[in-house]
């Protein structure tokens, strides 16, 4: 073949981060057969879905199968009753969305990928470390990417002081995937003040909202005043309702949001109807059930479940006097490698040594360098087998 590829791809790593781990751990089961790993790495869920949730997705798989109820293509941007449903969410902590801006999505990391598609050539501002979803798909869209750095002394919070461009997008996570770390709503408001004073735009990722179960850090960034005219958000069932192997999650895209005569709403539509097809009708009826009074208790009563974990993994390196973040509105524990060691060294002298499975902060941007991520998405169980090897060789 003799085709032009995407020049662009030259310059993402070879392997994504989750990928680059599963290989590895395959390696090292091959090599040792009777291995018992313990997988405190990618953030999956553990946990079954809620009874709400299954008994929504039977009801509308039996829908399915009825000549007078069954649906074809879904709407692109959602069915209304699952539209309805996230505006009642959001109205849970004050904010009143318009049911136009929301769009149902087969979740956060397809729209945080996808969202490029709509912007032209603006500086982009990405947190390091973060989720690498932002880096890449900006990357492999020929994007020039400037970093907002994230450090012990700032908490791992980056804020906007050294920003000298206007016009910007900048991505923020917050409670932040890989630290946990979760801004204030005086600091997310400076964000905001700052999005509105230089023209800029937000892209803000809030996947695991639901961890926040205090009243100091907003759920959302609409929480903020200014922020429908400055940001958009995406979110996830993914960690809050279990949805990883469902796979749903919703952007909100505010009727506010205007660039040079264009509603950014109006091109995130258009990109939308031409490159997706919906979210299935069983799966968005599941993601309805999740959002329901009763299926949110159940979905909070998982999010504890995972959040004693947090709390007992936390407890091992205040035990220790191990520097950390997370563990408080998130279900991360992001703390320094013993030793001096770096990411992916210790990641194989955690595998090797003790088999538990993390996740280097290094593949999380260079700032993440000699850090590292465990997740508190196991089983109580599995978690504390973790510990008693985790504390064997911290
Ligand atoms: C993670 O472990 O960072 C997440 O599970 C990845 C994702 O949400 O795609």
């Amino acid at each position: 073949m003799n085709i032009n590829i995407n020049n662009n791809f030259d310059n993402v790593s070879e392997n994504y981060l989750f990928s680059e781990i599963n290989k590895r751990i395959k390696k090292y089961k091959e090599e040792h057969k009777d291995a018992d790993i313990i997988r405190l790495g990618i953030g999956d869920v553990t946990l079954p879905l809620g009874q709400k949730v299954v008994d929504a997705l039977i009801e509308a798989s039996k829908e399915m199968g009825n000549k007078d109820t069954f649906r074809g293509y879904p709407p692109e941007y959602g069915y209304d009753f699952t539209k309805i449903a996230v505006k009642n969410y959001y109205e849970t902590n004050k904010v009143n969305l318009d049911l136009e801006s929301i769009f149902i999505s087969d979740g956060a990391k397809s729209d945080l990928g996808n969202i490029v598609d709509i912007f032209g050539d603006n500086p982009i501002y990405i947190p390091n470390p973060v989720y690498p979803v932002y880096l890449d798909s900006n990357l492999m869209s020929g994007r020039k990417i400037n970093y907002i750095e994230g450090y012990e002394a700032n908490n791992f919070l980056p804020m906007p002081n050294d920003i000298k461009d206007n016009n910007c997008i900048i991505y923020l996570c917050s409670p932040n995937n890989p630290t946990g770390a979760t801004y204030t709503y005086n600091e997310l408001d400076k964000w905001v003040k700052f999005a509105l004073e230089s023209n800029s735009l937000i892209i803000y990722d809030s996947a695991y909202e639901a961890f926040i179960k205090d009243n100091l850090h907003p759920h959302s960034i609409y929480e903020i005043e200014g922020a429908k005219e400055c940001a958009i958000e995406i979110c996830s069932f993914s960690k809050q309702a279990g949805f990883t192997g469902l796979r749903s999650g919703w952007t909100i895209v505010p009727l506010e949001l205007e660039s040079k005569n264009h509603s950014i709403n109006k091109l995130w539509k258009r990109r939308q109807a031409t490159k997706f097809n919906g979210v299935s009708y069983p799966v968005q009826r599941a993601a309805e059930a999740a959002l329901s009074k009763d299926g949110i208790k159940e979905c909070m009563d998982n999010i504890d479940y995972y959040m004693e974990n947090a709390k007992m993994l936390s407890n091992l390196f205040d035990e220790k006097g191990i520097y950390y973040t997370g563990g408080k509105s998130s279900p991360y524990i992001w703390f320094k490698c013993p030793n001096g060691m770096n990411s992916w060294e210790f990641f194989d002298y955690l595998l090797e040594n003790v088999n538990v499975v993390g996740t280097p902060g290094a593949g999380f941007g260079t700032f993440g360098e000699g850090y590292f991520r465990i997740t508190s998405f196991n089983t109580h169980e599995k978690t504390k087998e973790a510990i008693d090897r985790l504390r064997k060789v911290l």
